[in-house]
């Protein structure tokens, strides 16, 4: 009888984890719709406004279309180097709270811009909401998780990322008709909204209370998400690794800090330059060049994403089993030779009638593999990988570097393609996912099971061997 009361408590603790997880995973979703949404939107701004001045200073209207796409990542890359920052100091659940609000804000803006000043206004305003969400959003996931599973709770974060795409791509699909690109991107609304009404009724991090000082409320928490028997033994563990304040830039730059800090930035850059968002913005452009009509480039862009919604969920029930380290490099190995195909479908002469069938089947394979590795995998062990101390403010510094390397590429692909051709610039990014199989090959260490606690002392270990050898002669006597 006893027996079977614990499981049962186990097993609704642990749904409320998975509540907890699923609601946060929602910031996410504004992170995907925003990406997904602008190239649909696009086609109808340009018909509304006259895209060929910014505040009376004449231009090329490419250059304002550039403005009003990438000013998005510009404001997310400002939320995202205030994100961690504000993570430490107001702690995750408040910091969720305000990016939903910045983030609707945003939306509302856009929706009822009179001019294009107001609509950047808007893009950049909703882009800090992404830039705070896309920091906070794994970090308190992975800060709220039992060990065993927090790989999988994370990865939820992914998941409506490559979910809101999706939505984004359906969304521009339905209003295309009628070109209501205000409806479009007024629509973000809607998860702010969620997200915002949801976290209102969610815990704070217990990680977080604790290094607050607020021990009986991190007991609390533990006490609502974890089986009874974890809860001690999770809390001293918390105990005995949070010792200082949170930690500032040059925390960062430690000697025992420093090797994770290298893996954040590869991860973060190669996650990048290895061209994914090209394809996020760019597909129906690039098959359009293979000959696709509209209709059939913008229904195979929706397949697309299709395909990086179902490989990520592929991801989630597989990465807390088969580890980290295995999809990461699994998945660049994949993307490697896809990117190497594509490439050459993009430089065989006579595939004429082909080239459209072919470039969408290898965009798509080349997809899967970002999905089941690189793409969860980042987000994953940038929350998983620092000590609690420099948790935020790490994970402020390396999305920042993700979102300016995002910035970059989508702003110089049109460009190489000019250069370089399509094939010599997937051949580029093919290059670089390489260099970015050896270097996680070489560096990413594996994460998975072991509780940010373990994570921590590994960390310490590798560096000065006495110290965490007497951390663990304390441990043992527990
Ligand atoms: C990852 C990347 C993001 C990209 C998405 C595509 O979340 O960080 O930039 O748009 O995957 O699925």
């Amino acid at each position: 009888m006893s027996t079977e009361n614990t499981s049962r408590e186990e097993t609704e603790r642990n749904s409320f984890v998975y509540v907890v997880a699923a609601l946060a995973a929602l910031n996410g979703l504004l992170f995907g719709f925003d990406t997904g949404v602008i190239s649909g939107a696009m086609l109808y701004i340009r018909e509304t406004f006259e895209l060929a001045t910014i505040l009376g200073y004449s231009m090329n209207p490419a250059y304002v279309e550039g403005v009003i796409v990438s000013g998005a990542m510009i404001g997310a890359i400002i939320g995202a180097a205030l994100g961690g920052r504000l993570a430490d100091r107001l702690g995750r659940r408040r910091l969720i709270l305000v990016g939903a609000v910045v983030f609707f804000v945003g939306s509302l803006i856009m929706a009822v811009a009179p001019t294009v000043e107001v609509l950047i206004l808007g893009r950049i305003v909703d882009g800090i909401g992404v830039g705070f969400a896309s920091v906070v959003g794994p970090l308190y996931i992975s800060e709220i998780s039992p060990p065993k599973i927090r790989g999988s709770l994370v990865s939820l974060n992914q998941l409506t990322i490559t979910s809101g795409i999706l939505i984004a791509y359906l969304v521009n699909f339905a209003f295309s008709s009628g070109g209501e690109w205000r409806w479009m991107l007024g629509l973000g609304m809607v998860p702010a909204t969620v997200l915002f009404v949801g976290m209102l009724f969610m815990p704070e991090s217990p990680r977080w209370l604790y290094e607050q000082g607020r021990e009986a409320d991190a007991r609390e928490v533990l006490s609502r998400t974890r089986a009874e028997g974890q809860v001690a033994a999770e809390l001293r563990e918390i105990k005995d690794t949070i010792q200082t304040e949170s930690g500032t830039l040059r925390d960062l730059l430690q000697p025992w800090v420093r090797p994770m800090l290298v893996v954040g930035i590869g991860l973060a850059v190669f996650q990048q330059v290895t061209g994914i968002n090209t394809v996020m913005y760019y597909a129906p452009t690039i098959l359009e060049s293979t000959g696709f009509e509209d209709t059939a480039s913008i229904l195979a862009t929706v397949g697309i994403g299709v395909v990086n919604v179902v490989m990520t969920v592929v991801a989630v029930l597989l990465i807390d089993r088969a580890g980290r380290r295995p999809l990461l490099l699994t998945g660049l190995g994949g993307m490697t030779v896809m990117l190497a195909v594509l490439g050459a479908v993009f430089y065989l002469p006579g595939l004429s009638g082909w080239l459209g069938v072919l470039a969408t089947g290898s965009l798509m394979l080349y997809v899967a593999f970002f999905a089941i590795g690189l793409g969860p995998v980042f987000w994953l062990m940038i929350a998983e990988i620092y000590p609690m101390e420099v948790r935020g403010t790490a994970m402020g510094v390396v999305t920042v570097l993700n979102w300016a390397a995002n910035l970059i590429v989508s702003l110089t692909f049109l460009r190489l393609v000019d250069v370089f051709g399509q094939s010599g610039t997937f051949w580029l990014y093919g290059g670089l996912t390489l260099l970015a199989l050896v270097f996680c090959y070489q560096l990413v260490p594996e994460t998975k099971g072991r509780s940010l606690e373990e994570i921590e002392a590994d960390l310490r270990e590798t560096a000065f061997g006495t110290d965490a050898d007497r951390r663990d002669a304390v441990g043992s006597d527990d």
